[in-house]
């Protein structure tokens, strides 16, 4: 008792403090790692933000990849289901089999559903691809109107109108059957889509928009600021964000989503995949998913698809996930990127 008493002394304080120390080094380091997100949903969730996938119904049996895909994401996208060709085959005959099994897994999984696409050139059914004029025009109005008010109440957002405009520098709207029915096409659709489900955030949503100093991406900031100005009812743009060396990440993307935020817009990240592979493209993922955390109104980013092979470019290895679904080096930079955080917290629009 004695030795144990004089030990007790110098070192026992000693063993005291380090005690102490190894406490409070591992309190930190535990509440740390309590404080990191070890999934990209919860990670983006830590500044408030989602963190989606694309997904395609035919895949949700394979359990490699369901069980990916419901660990590591809050927000769904159909890939395909929910588009004109998918949800009306023929004309005022609507089939919701494969959009509402998408759905159904979301919601069953407690996540939320990002709509896509109300209206696009693109993927329309065949009775509609020749069509023109009134009758176009009638009939986009009625499917818009018919599929969101199918969803009604269980949309985060609609892509309401898809890819509306050119490549290149004219910044023009692009010649479809849907704009020969008037300019005022995407504002009518938009208009439908509020009458019809008034809580859902109405998106615009494009690809080549990432370059501030691009022709369309200024076409696009230049549509929703009239719509703004005008009270068309728009809550948010999508930059859909496919990346390659082709087309990269350009270094003023965060002046972009800046840009369309200060429109008083939510911004999404919507479609990103960025080609690659190792660290450059993990880089990539590095600085898209700081740009968004570094801008209040990024409210999330969703990835275009879940493993590599589920990729429209599978080719490009884009995705976060091997074919095996291991996760790649863009995984822990992205997680690792969203758990750092950035300089902008996230003020969403109010739902409509
Ligand atoms: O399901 C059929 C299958 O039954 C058939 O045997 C096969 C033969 O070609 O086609 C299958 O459908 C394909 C479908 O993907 C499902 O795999 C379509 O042909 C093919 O056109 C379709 O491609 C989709 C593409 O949009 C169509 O435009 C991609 O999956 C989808 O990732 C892609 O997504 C788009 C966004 O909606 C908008 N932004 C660009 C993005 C990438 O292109």
């Amino acid at each position: 008792m004695s030795k144990l008493r004089r030990g007790s002394g110098r070192g026992a304080r000693c063993a005291a403090a380090v005690a102490v120390l190894t406490l409070v080094v591992t309190g930190v380091a535990a509440g740390s790692a309590q404080a990191a997100g070890s999934t990209l949903q919860a990670a983006a969730a830590e500044s408030g933000r989602y963190f989606g996938t694309a997904i395609a119904a035919g895949r949700l049996n394979d359990s490699t990849y369901s069980t990916i895909a419901n660990r590591e994401f809050n927000m769904i996208t159909a890939e395909n289901e929910m588009k004109m060709d998918a949800t009306e085959p023929n004309r005022g005959q609507f089939n919701y089999t494969q959009g509402d099994r998408i759905l159904n897994w979301a919601l069953q999984n407690g996540k939320q559903v990002r709509g896509h696409a109300l209206a696009w050139h693109s993927q329309q059914p065949g009775w509609m691809q020749n069509m023109e004029g009134s009758d176009l025009r009638q009939a986009m109005l009625n499917h818009v109107t018919q599929v969101a008010t199918h969803y009604k109440g269980k949309i985060y957002a609609w892509d309401v109108v898809n890819e509306a405009f050119q490549d290149g520098s004219s910044g023009a709207r692009r010649n479809s059957n849907l704009q020969r029915t008037g300019n005022d096409w995407i504002e009518a659709a938009f208009r439908a889509a509020r009458a019809a489900d008034p809580g859902a955030k109405l998106c615009y949503n494009d690809y080549n928009t990432d370059d501030w100093t691009h022709a369309k991406t200024q076409a696009v900031y230049n549509m929703v600021k009239d719509f703004k100005a005008r009270g068309v009812p728009i809550d948010c743009v999508g930059l859909q964000s496919h990346f390659n060396p082709q087309s990269p990440v350009p270094n003023n993307y965060q002046t972009t989503l800046s840009s369309f935020a200060a429109l008083g817009v939510d911004v999404q990240i919507t479609e990103l995949d960025i080609e690659g592979s190792g660290s450059s493209q993990a880089e990539n993922y590095r600085k898209v998913v700081q740009a968004c955390l570094n801008v209040s109104r990024c409210t999330g980013i969703t990835v275009w698809g879940v493993r590599d092979t589920d990729s429209w470019r599978s080719g490009g290895t884009p995705l976060l996930f091997d074919g095996s679904g291991n996760k790649k080096a863009a995984y822990t930079s992205t997680l690792n990127t969203l758990n750092a955080g950035g300089t902008g917290t996230p003020t969403p629009t109010p739902t409509p």
